[in-house]
């Protein structure tokens, strides 16, 4: 909402950015910058091109964040960057760089104690902190297949494990349906019937899997599966599973040390990446398993080793995300996402509207389905709709305050499109009942629109967006 109450003109400054930036460029007469912009401009014909620009939330104080990963609120709020000036105070002699590779001269103590502390807090026998989620994911998939094995992976895994499967040496790579035990039984029942190696036991097979998926929300059913490959494998001990806990970090498990350790799975899971990227508010990841996994690692993924070390700054926000999550604020940090998520869930089902909302397919989301009973709650929040609605949400939501993000194919399966929203420690109960209530008002106009009861065809919000992008000549974004 604007600050005198009234609803933001659409779009805003941030999307009519993006939109533009969809509009094919000039091209250069240079091969090498004209056969660049042509690609991009294949991304443009399809509505994918990237492009960065400042999230409305960041730039417009009236707007409220539910879309950053900042789940627990400490990047903006100051309770990471004090104990971050405390933990650098703690160590005044520090050199800002780490002087070289880790495999060289940039294995320096205060990198080494932190690994080993957080290895320990997980309850695994080594740790080795990278620079970022992505490059673990690359660097466990480049190190630990070895010729002969085999991968299955959830369908829904992220990118850089897709990214990093595509540099493994595992002979075959096998998709099972999402979260669902029973296609992973068939998929490793298959795998069993066709690779010998496999069979004999001197190859294995690695299962990626994450803690919570970044675009559903929902978690892995990890006992589920390890009780499958228990039973198809029957003892054998040539299958490991590899989880990615990006978003279950400072979110799941005990003092947030996420869903392995939830479930006490700790001595049961070969390789753990824990990201610090989103709830514990700075950057970097973790990858967690035995010595020999670490070790592999370090000489298998030349990501690893020939790059310069984490420096020391870095490694300090890291250790300061882990003190925090030590202690009682950060403890009570954890337990507000969980009663923002209730909160929300609440609201969102006892709302007068919600049943005809959700029959009719004009709101959906999974996770209220059965929140009552759920043991805890994840802080990414799927909100389905008809596909053709997307977009006019979307809007809607902007138009009243609200930051979330319309994700759309590549990003998930075609015809899967929803709008992603994230809770955080920081939300109000005021800001995620008027996020409900905002939802609502957008579904009365889209019943009164199917309805013919005004005569509009497309609502508000999308109106005025859509004015505004064919006086531009602009395409995409639902406008037909
Ligand atoms: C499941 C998952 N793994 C890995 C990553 C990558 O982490 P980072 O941003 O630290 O590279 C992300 C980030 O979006 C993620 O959601």
């Amino acid at each position: 909402m604007a600050p005198n109450g009234d609803l933001e003109m659409m779009p805003t400054k941030a999307l009519a950015f993006l939109m533009r930036s969809m509009k094919p460029q000039t091209k250069s007469a240079d091969t090498f910058y004209r056969n660049l912009e042509e690609a991009l401009d294949q991304r443009r014909a399809t509505y994918n091109l990237r492009c960065v620009v400042p999230s409305e939330w960041q730039t417009m104080h009236d707007k409220v964040d539910f879309s950053s990963n900042d789940i627990l609120s400490w990047n903006s709020g100051s309770i990471l960057k004090d104990e971050f000036l405390a933990e650098l105070a703690r160590n005044p002699d520090f050199h800002p760089g780490a002087g070289g590779s880790r495999l060289l001269d940039g294995f320096y103590p205060y990198l080494e104690a932190t690994e080993r502390e957080v290895a320990a807090f997980h309850g695994a026998e080594a740790g080795l902190i990278v620079n970022s989620g992505s490059e673990a994911n690359f660097a466990v998939w480049k190190a630990i297949p070895r010729p002969g094995d085999v991968i299955a992976y959830d369908a829904l895994v992220h990118i850089s494990t897709h990214e990093g499967m595509s540099l493994s040496l595992a002979m075959e790579k096998v998709e099972f349906s999402h979260n669902n035990p029973k296609s992973f039984r068939e998929a490793l029942l298959s795998i069993l019937d066709s690779q010998p190696l496999i069979k004999q036991g001197r190859s294995c097979v690695l299962v990626a899997v994450e803690s919570v998926y970044s675009m559903d929300g929902d978690v892995c059913p990890l006992q589920e599966l390890i009780d499958v490959a228990d039973e198809v494998f029957q003892g054998r001990d040539n299958i490991k599973f590899v989880i990615d806990e990006a978003h279950g970090t400072g979110v799941l498990g005990p003092k947030g040390s996420g869903l392995v350790c939830e479930l006490g799975l700790e001595n049961q899971i070969a390789v753990r990446v824990h990201t610090f990227g989103k709830a514990l508010g700075t950057a970097g990841a973790c990858i967690l398993g035995s010595k020999t996994v670490k070790s592999a690692i370090l000489n298998f993924a030349r990501s690893t080793a020939f790059t310069t070390a984490p420096s020391f700054p870095f490694v300090a926000a890291i250790k300061a995300g882990y003190n925090l999550l030590q202690s009682e604020e950060g403890q009570q940090s954890m337990d507000c996402v969980q009663h923002m998520a209730q909160i929300f869930y609440k609201t969102l089902t006892t709302h007068p509207l919600w049943r005809k909302a959700r029959e009719e397919g004009i709101l959906w989301v999974p996770p209220a389905d059965d929140w009552e009973i759920h043991p805890f709650f994840t802080h990414i929040v799927p909100i389905w709709t008809r596909q053709r609605y997307i977009y006019w949400l979307y809007f809607h939501l902007l138009s009243a305050g609200f930051c979330t993000w319309p994700i759309e194919h590549p990003v998930v399966p075609p015809g899967q499109g929803r709008i992603r929203m994230t809770l955080h420690a920081g939300n109000t109960k005021v800001q995620i009942e008027s996020l409900v209530y905002a939802m609502f008002e957008w579904v009365e106009e889209i019943f009164a629109i199917e309805e013919g009861a005004n005569g509009a065809k497309v609502s508000r919000a999308a109106t005025e967006v859509y004015e505004w992008m064919r006086s531009e000549g602009l395409e995409g974004w639902g406008l037909v």
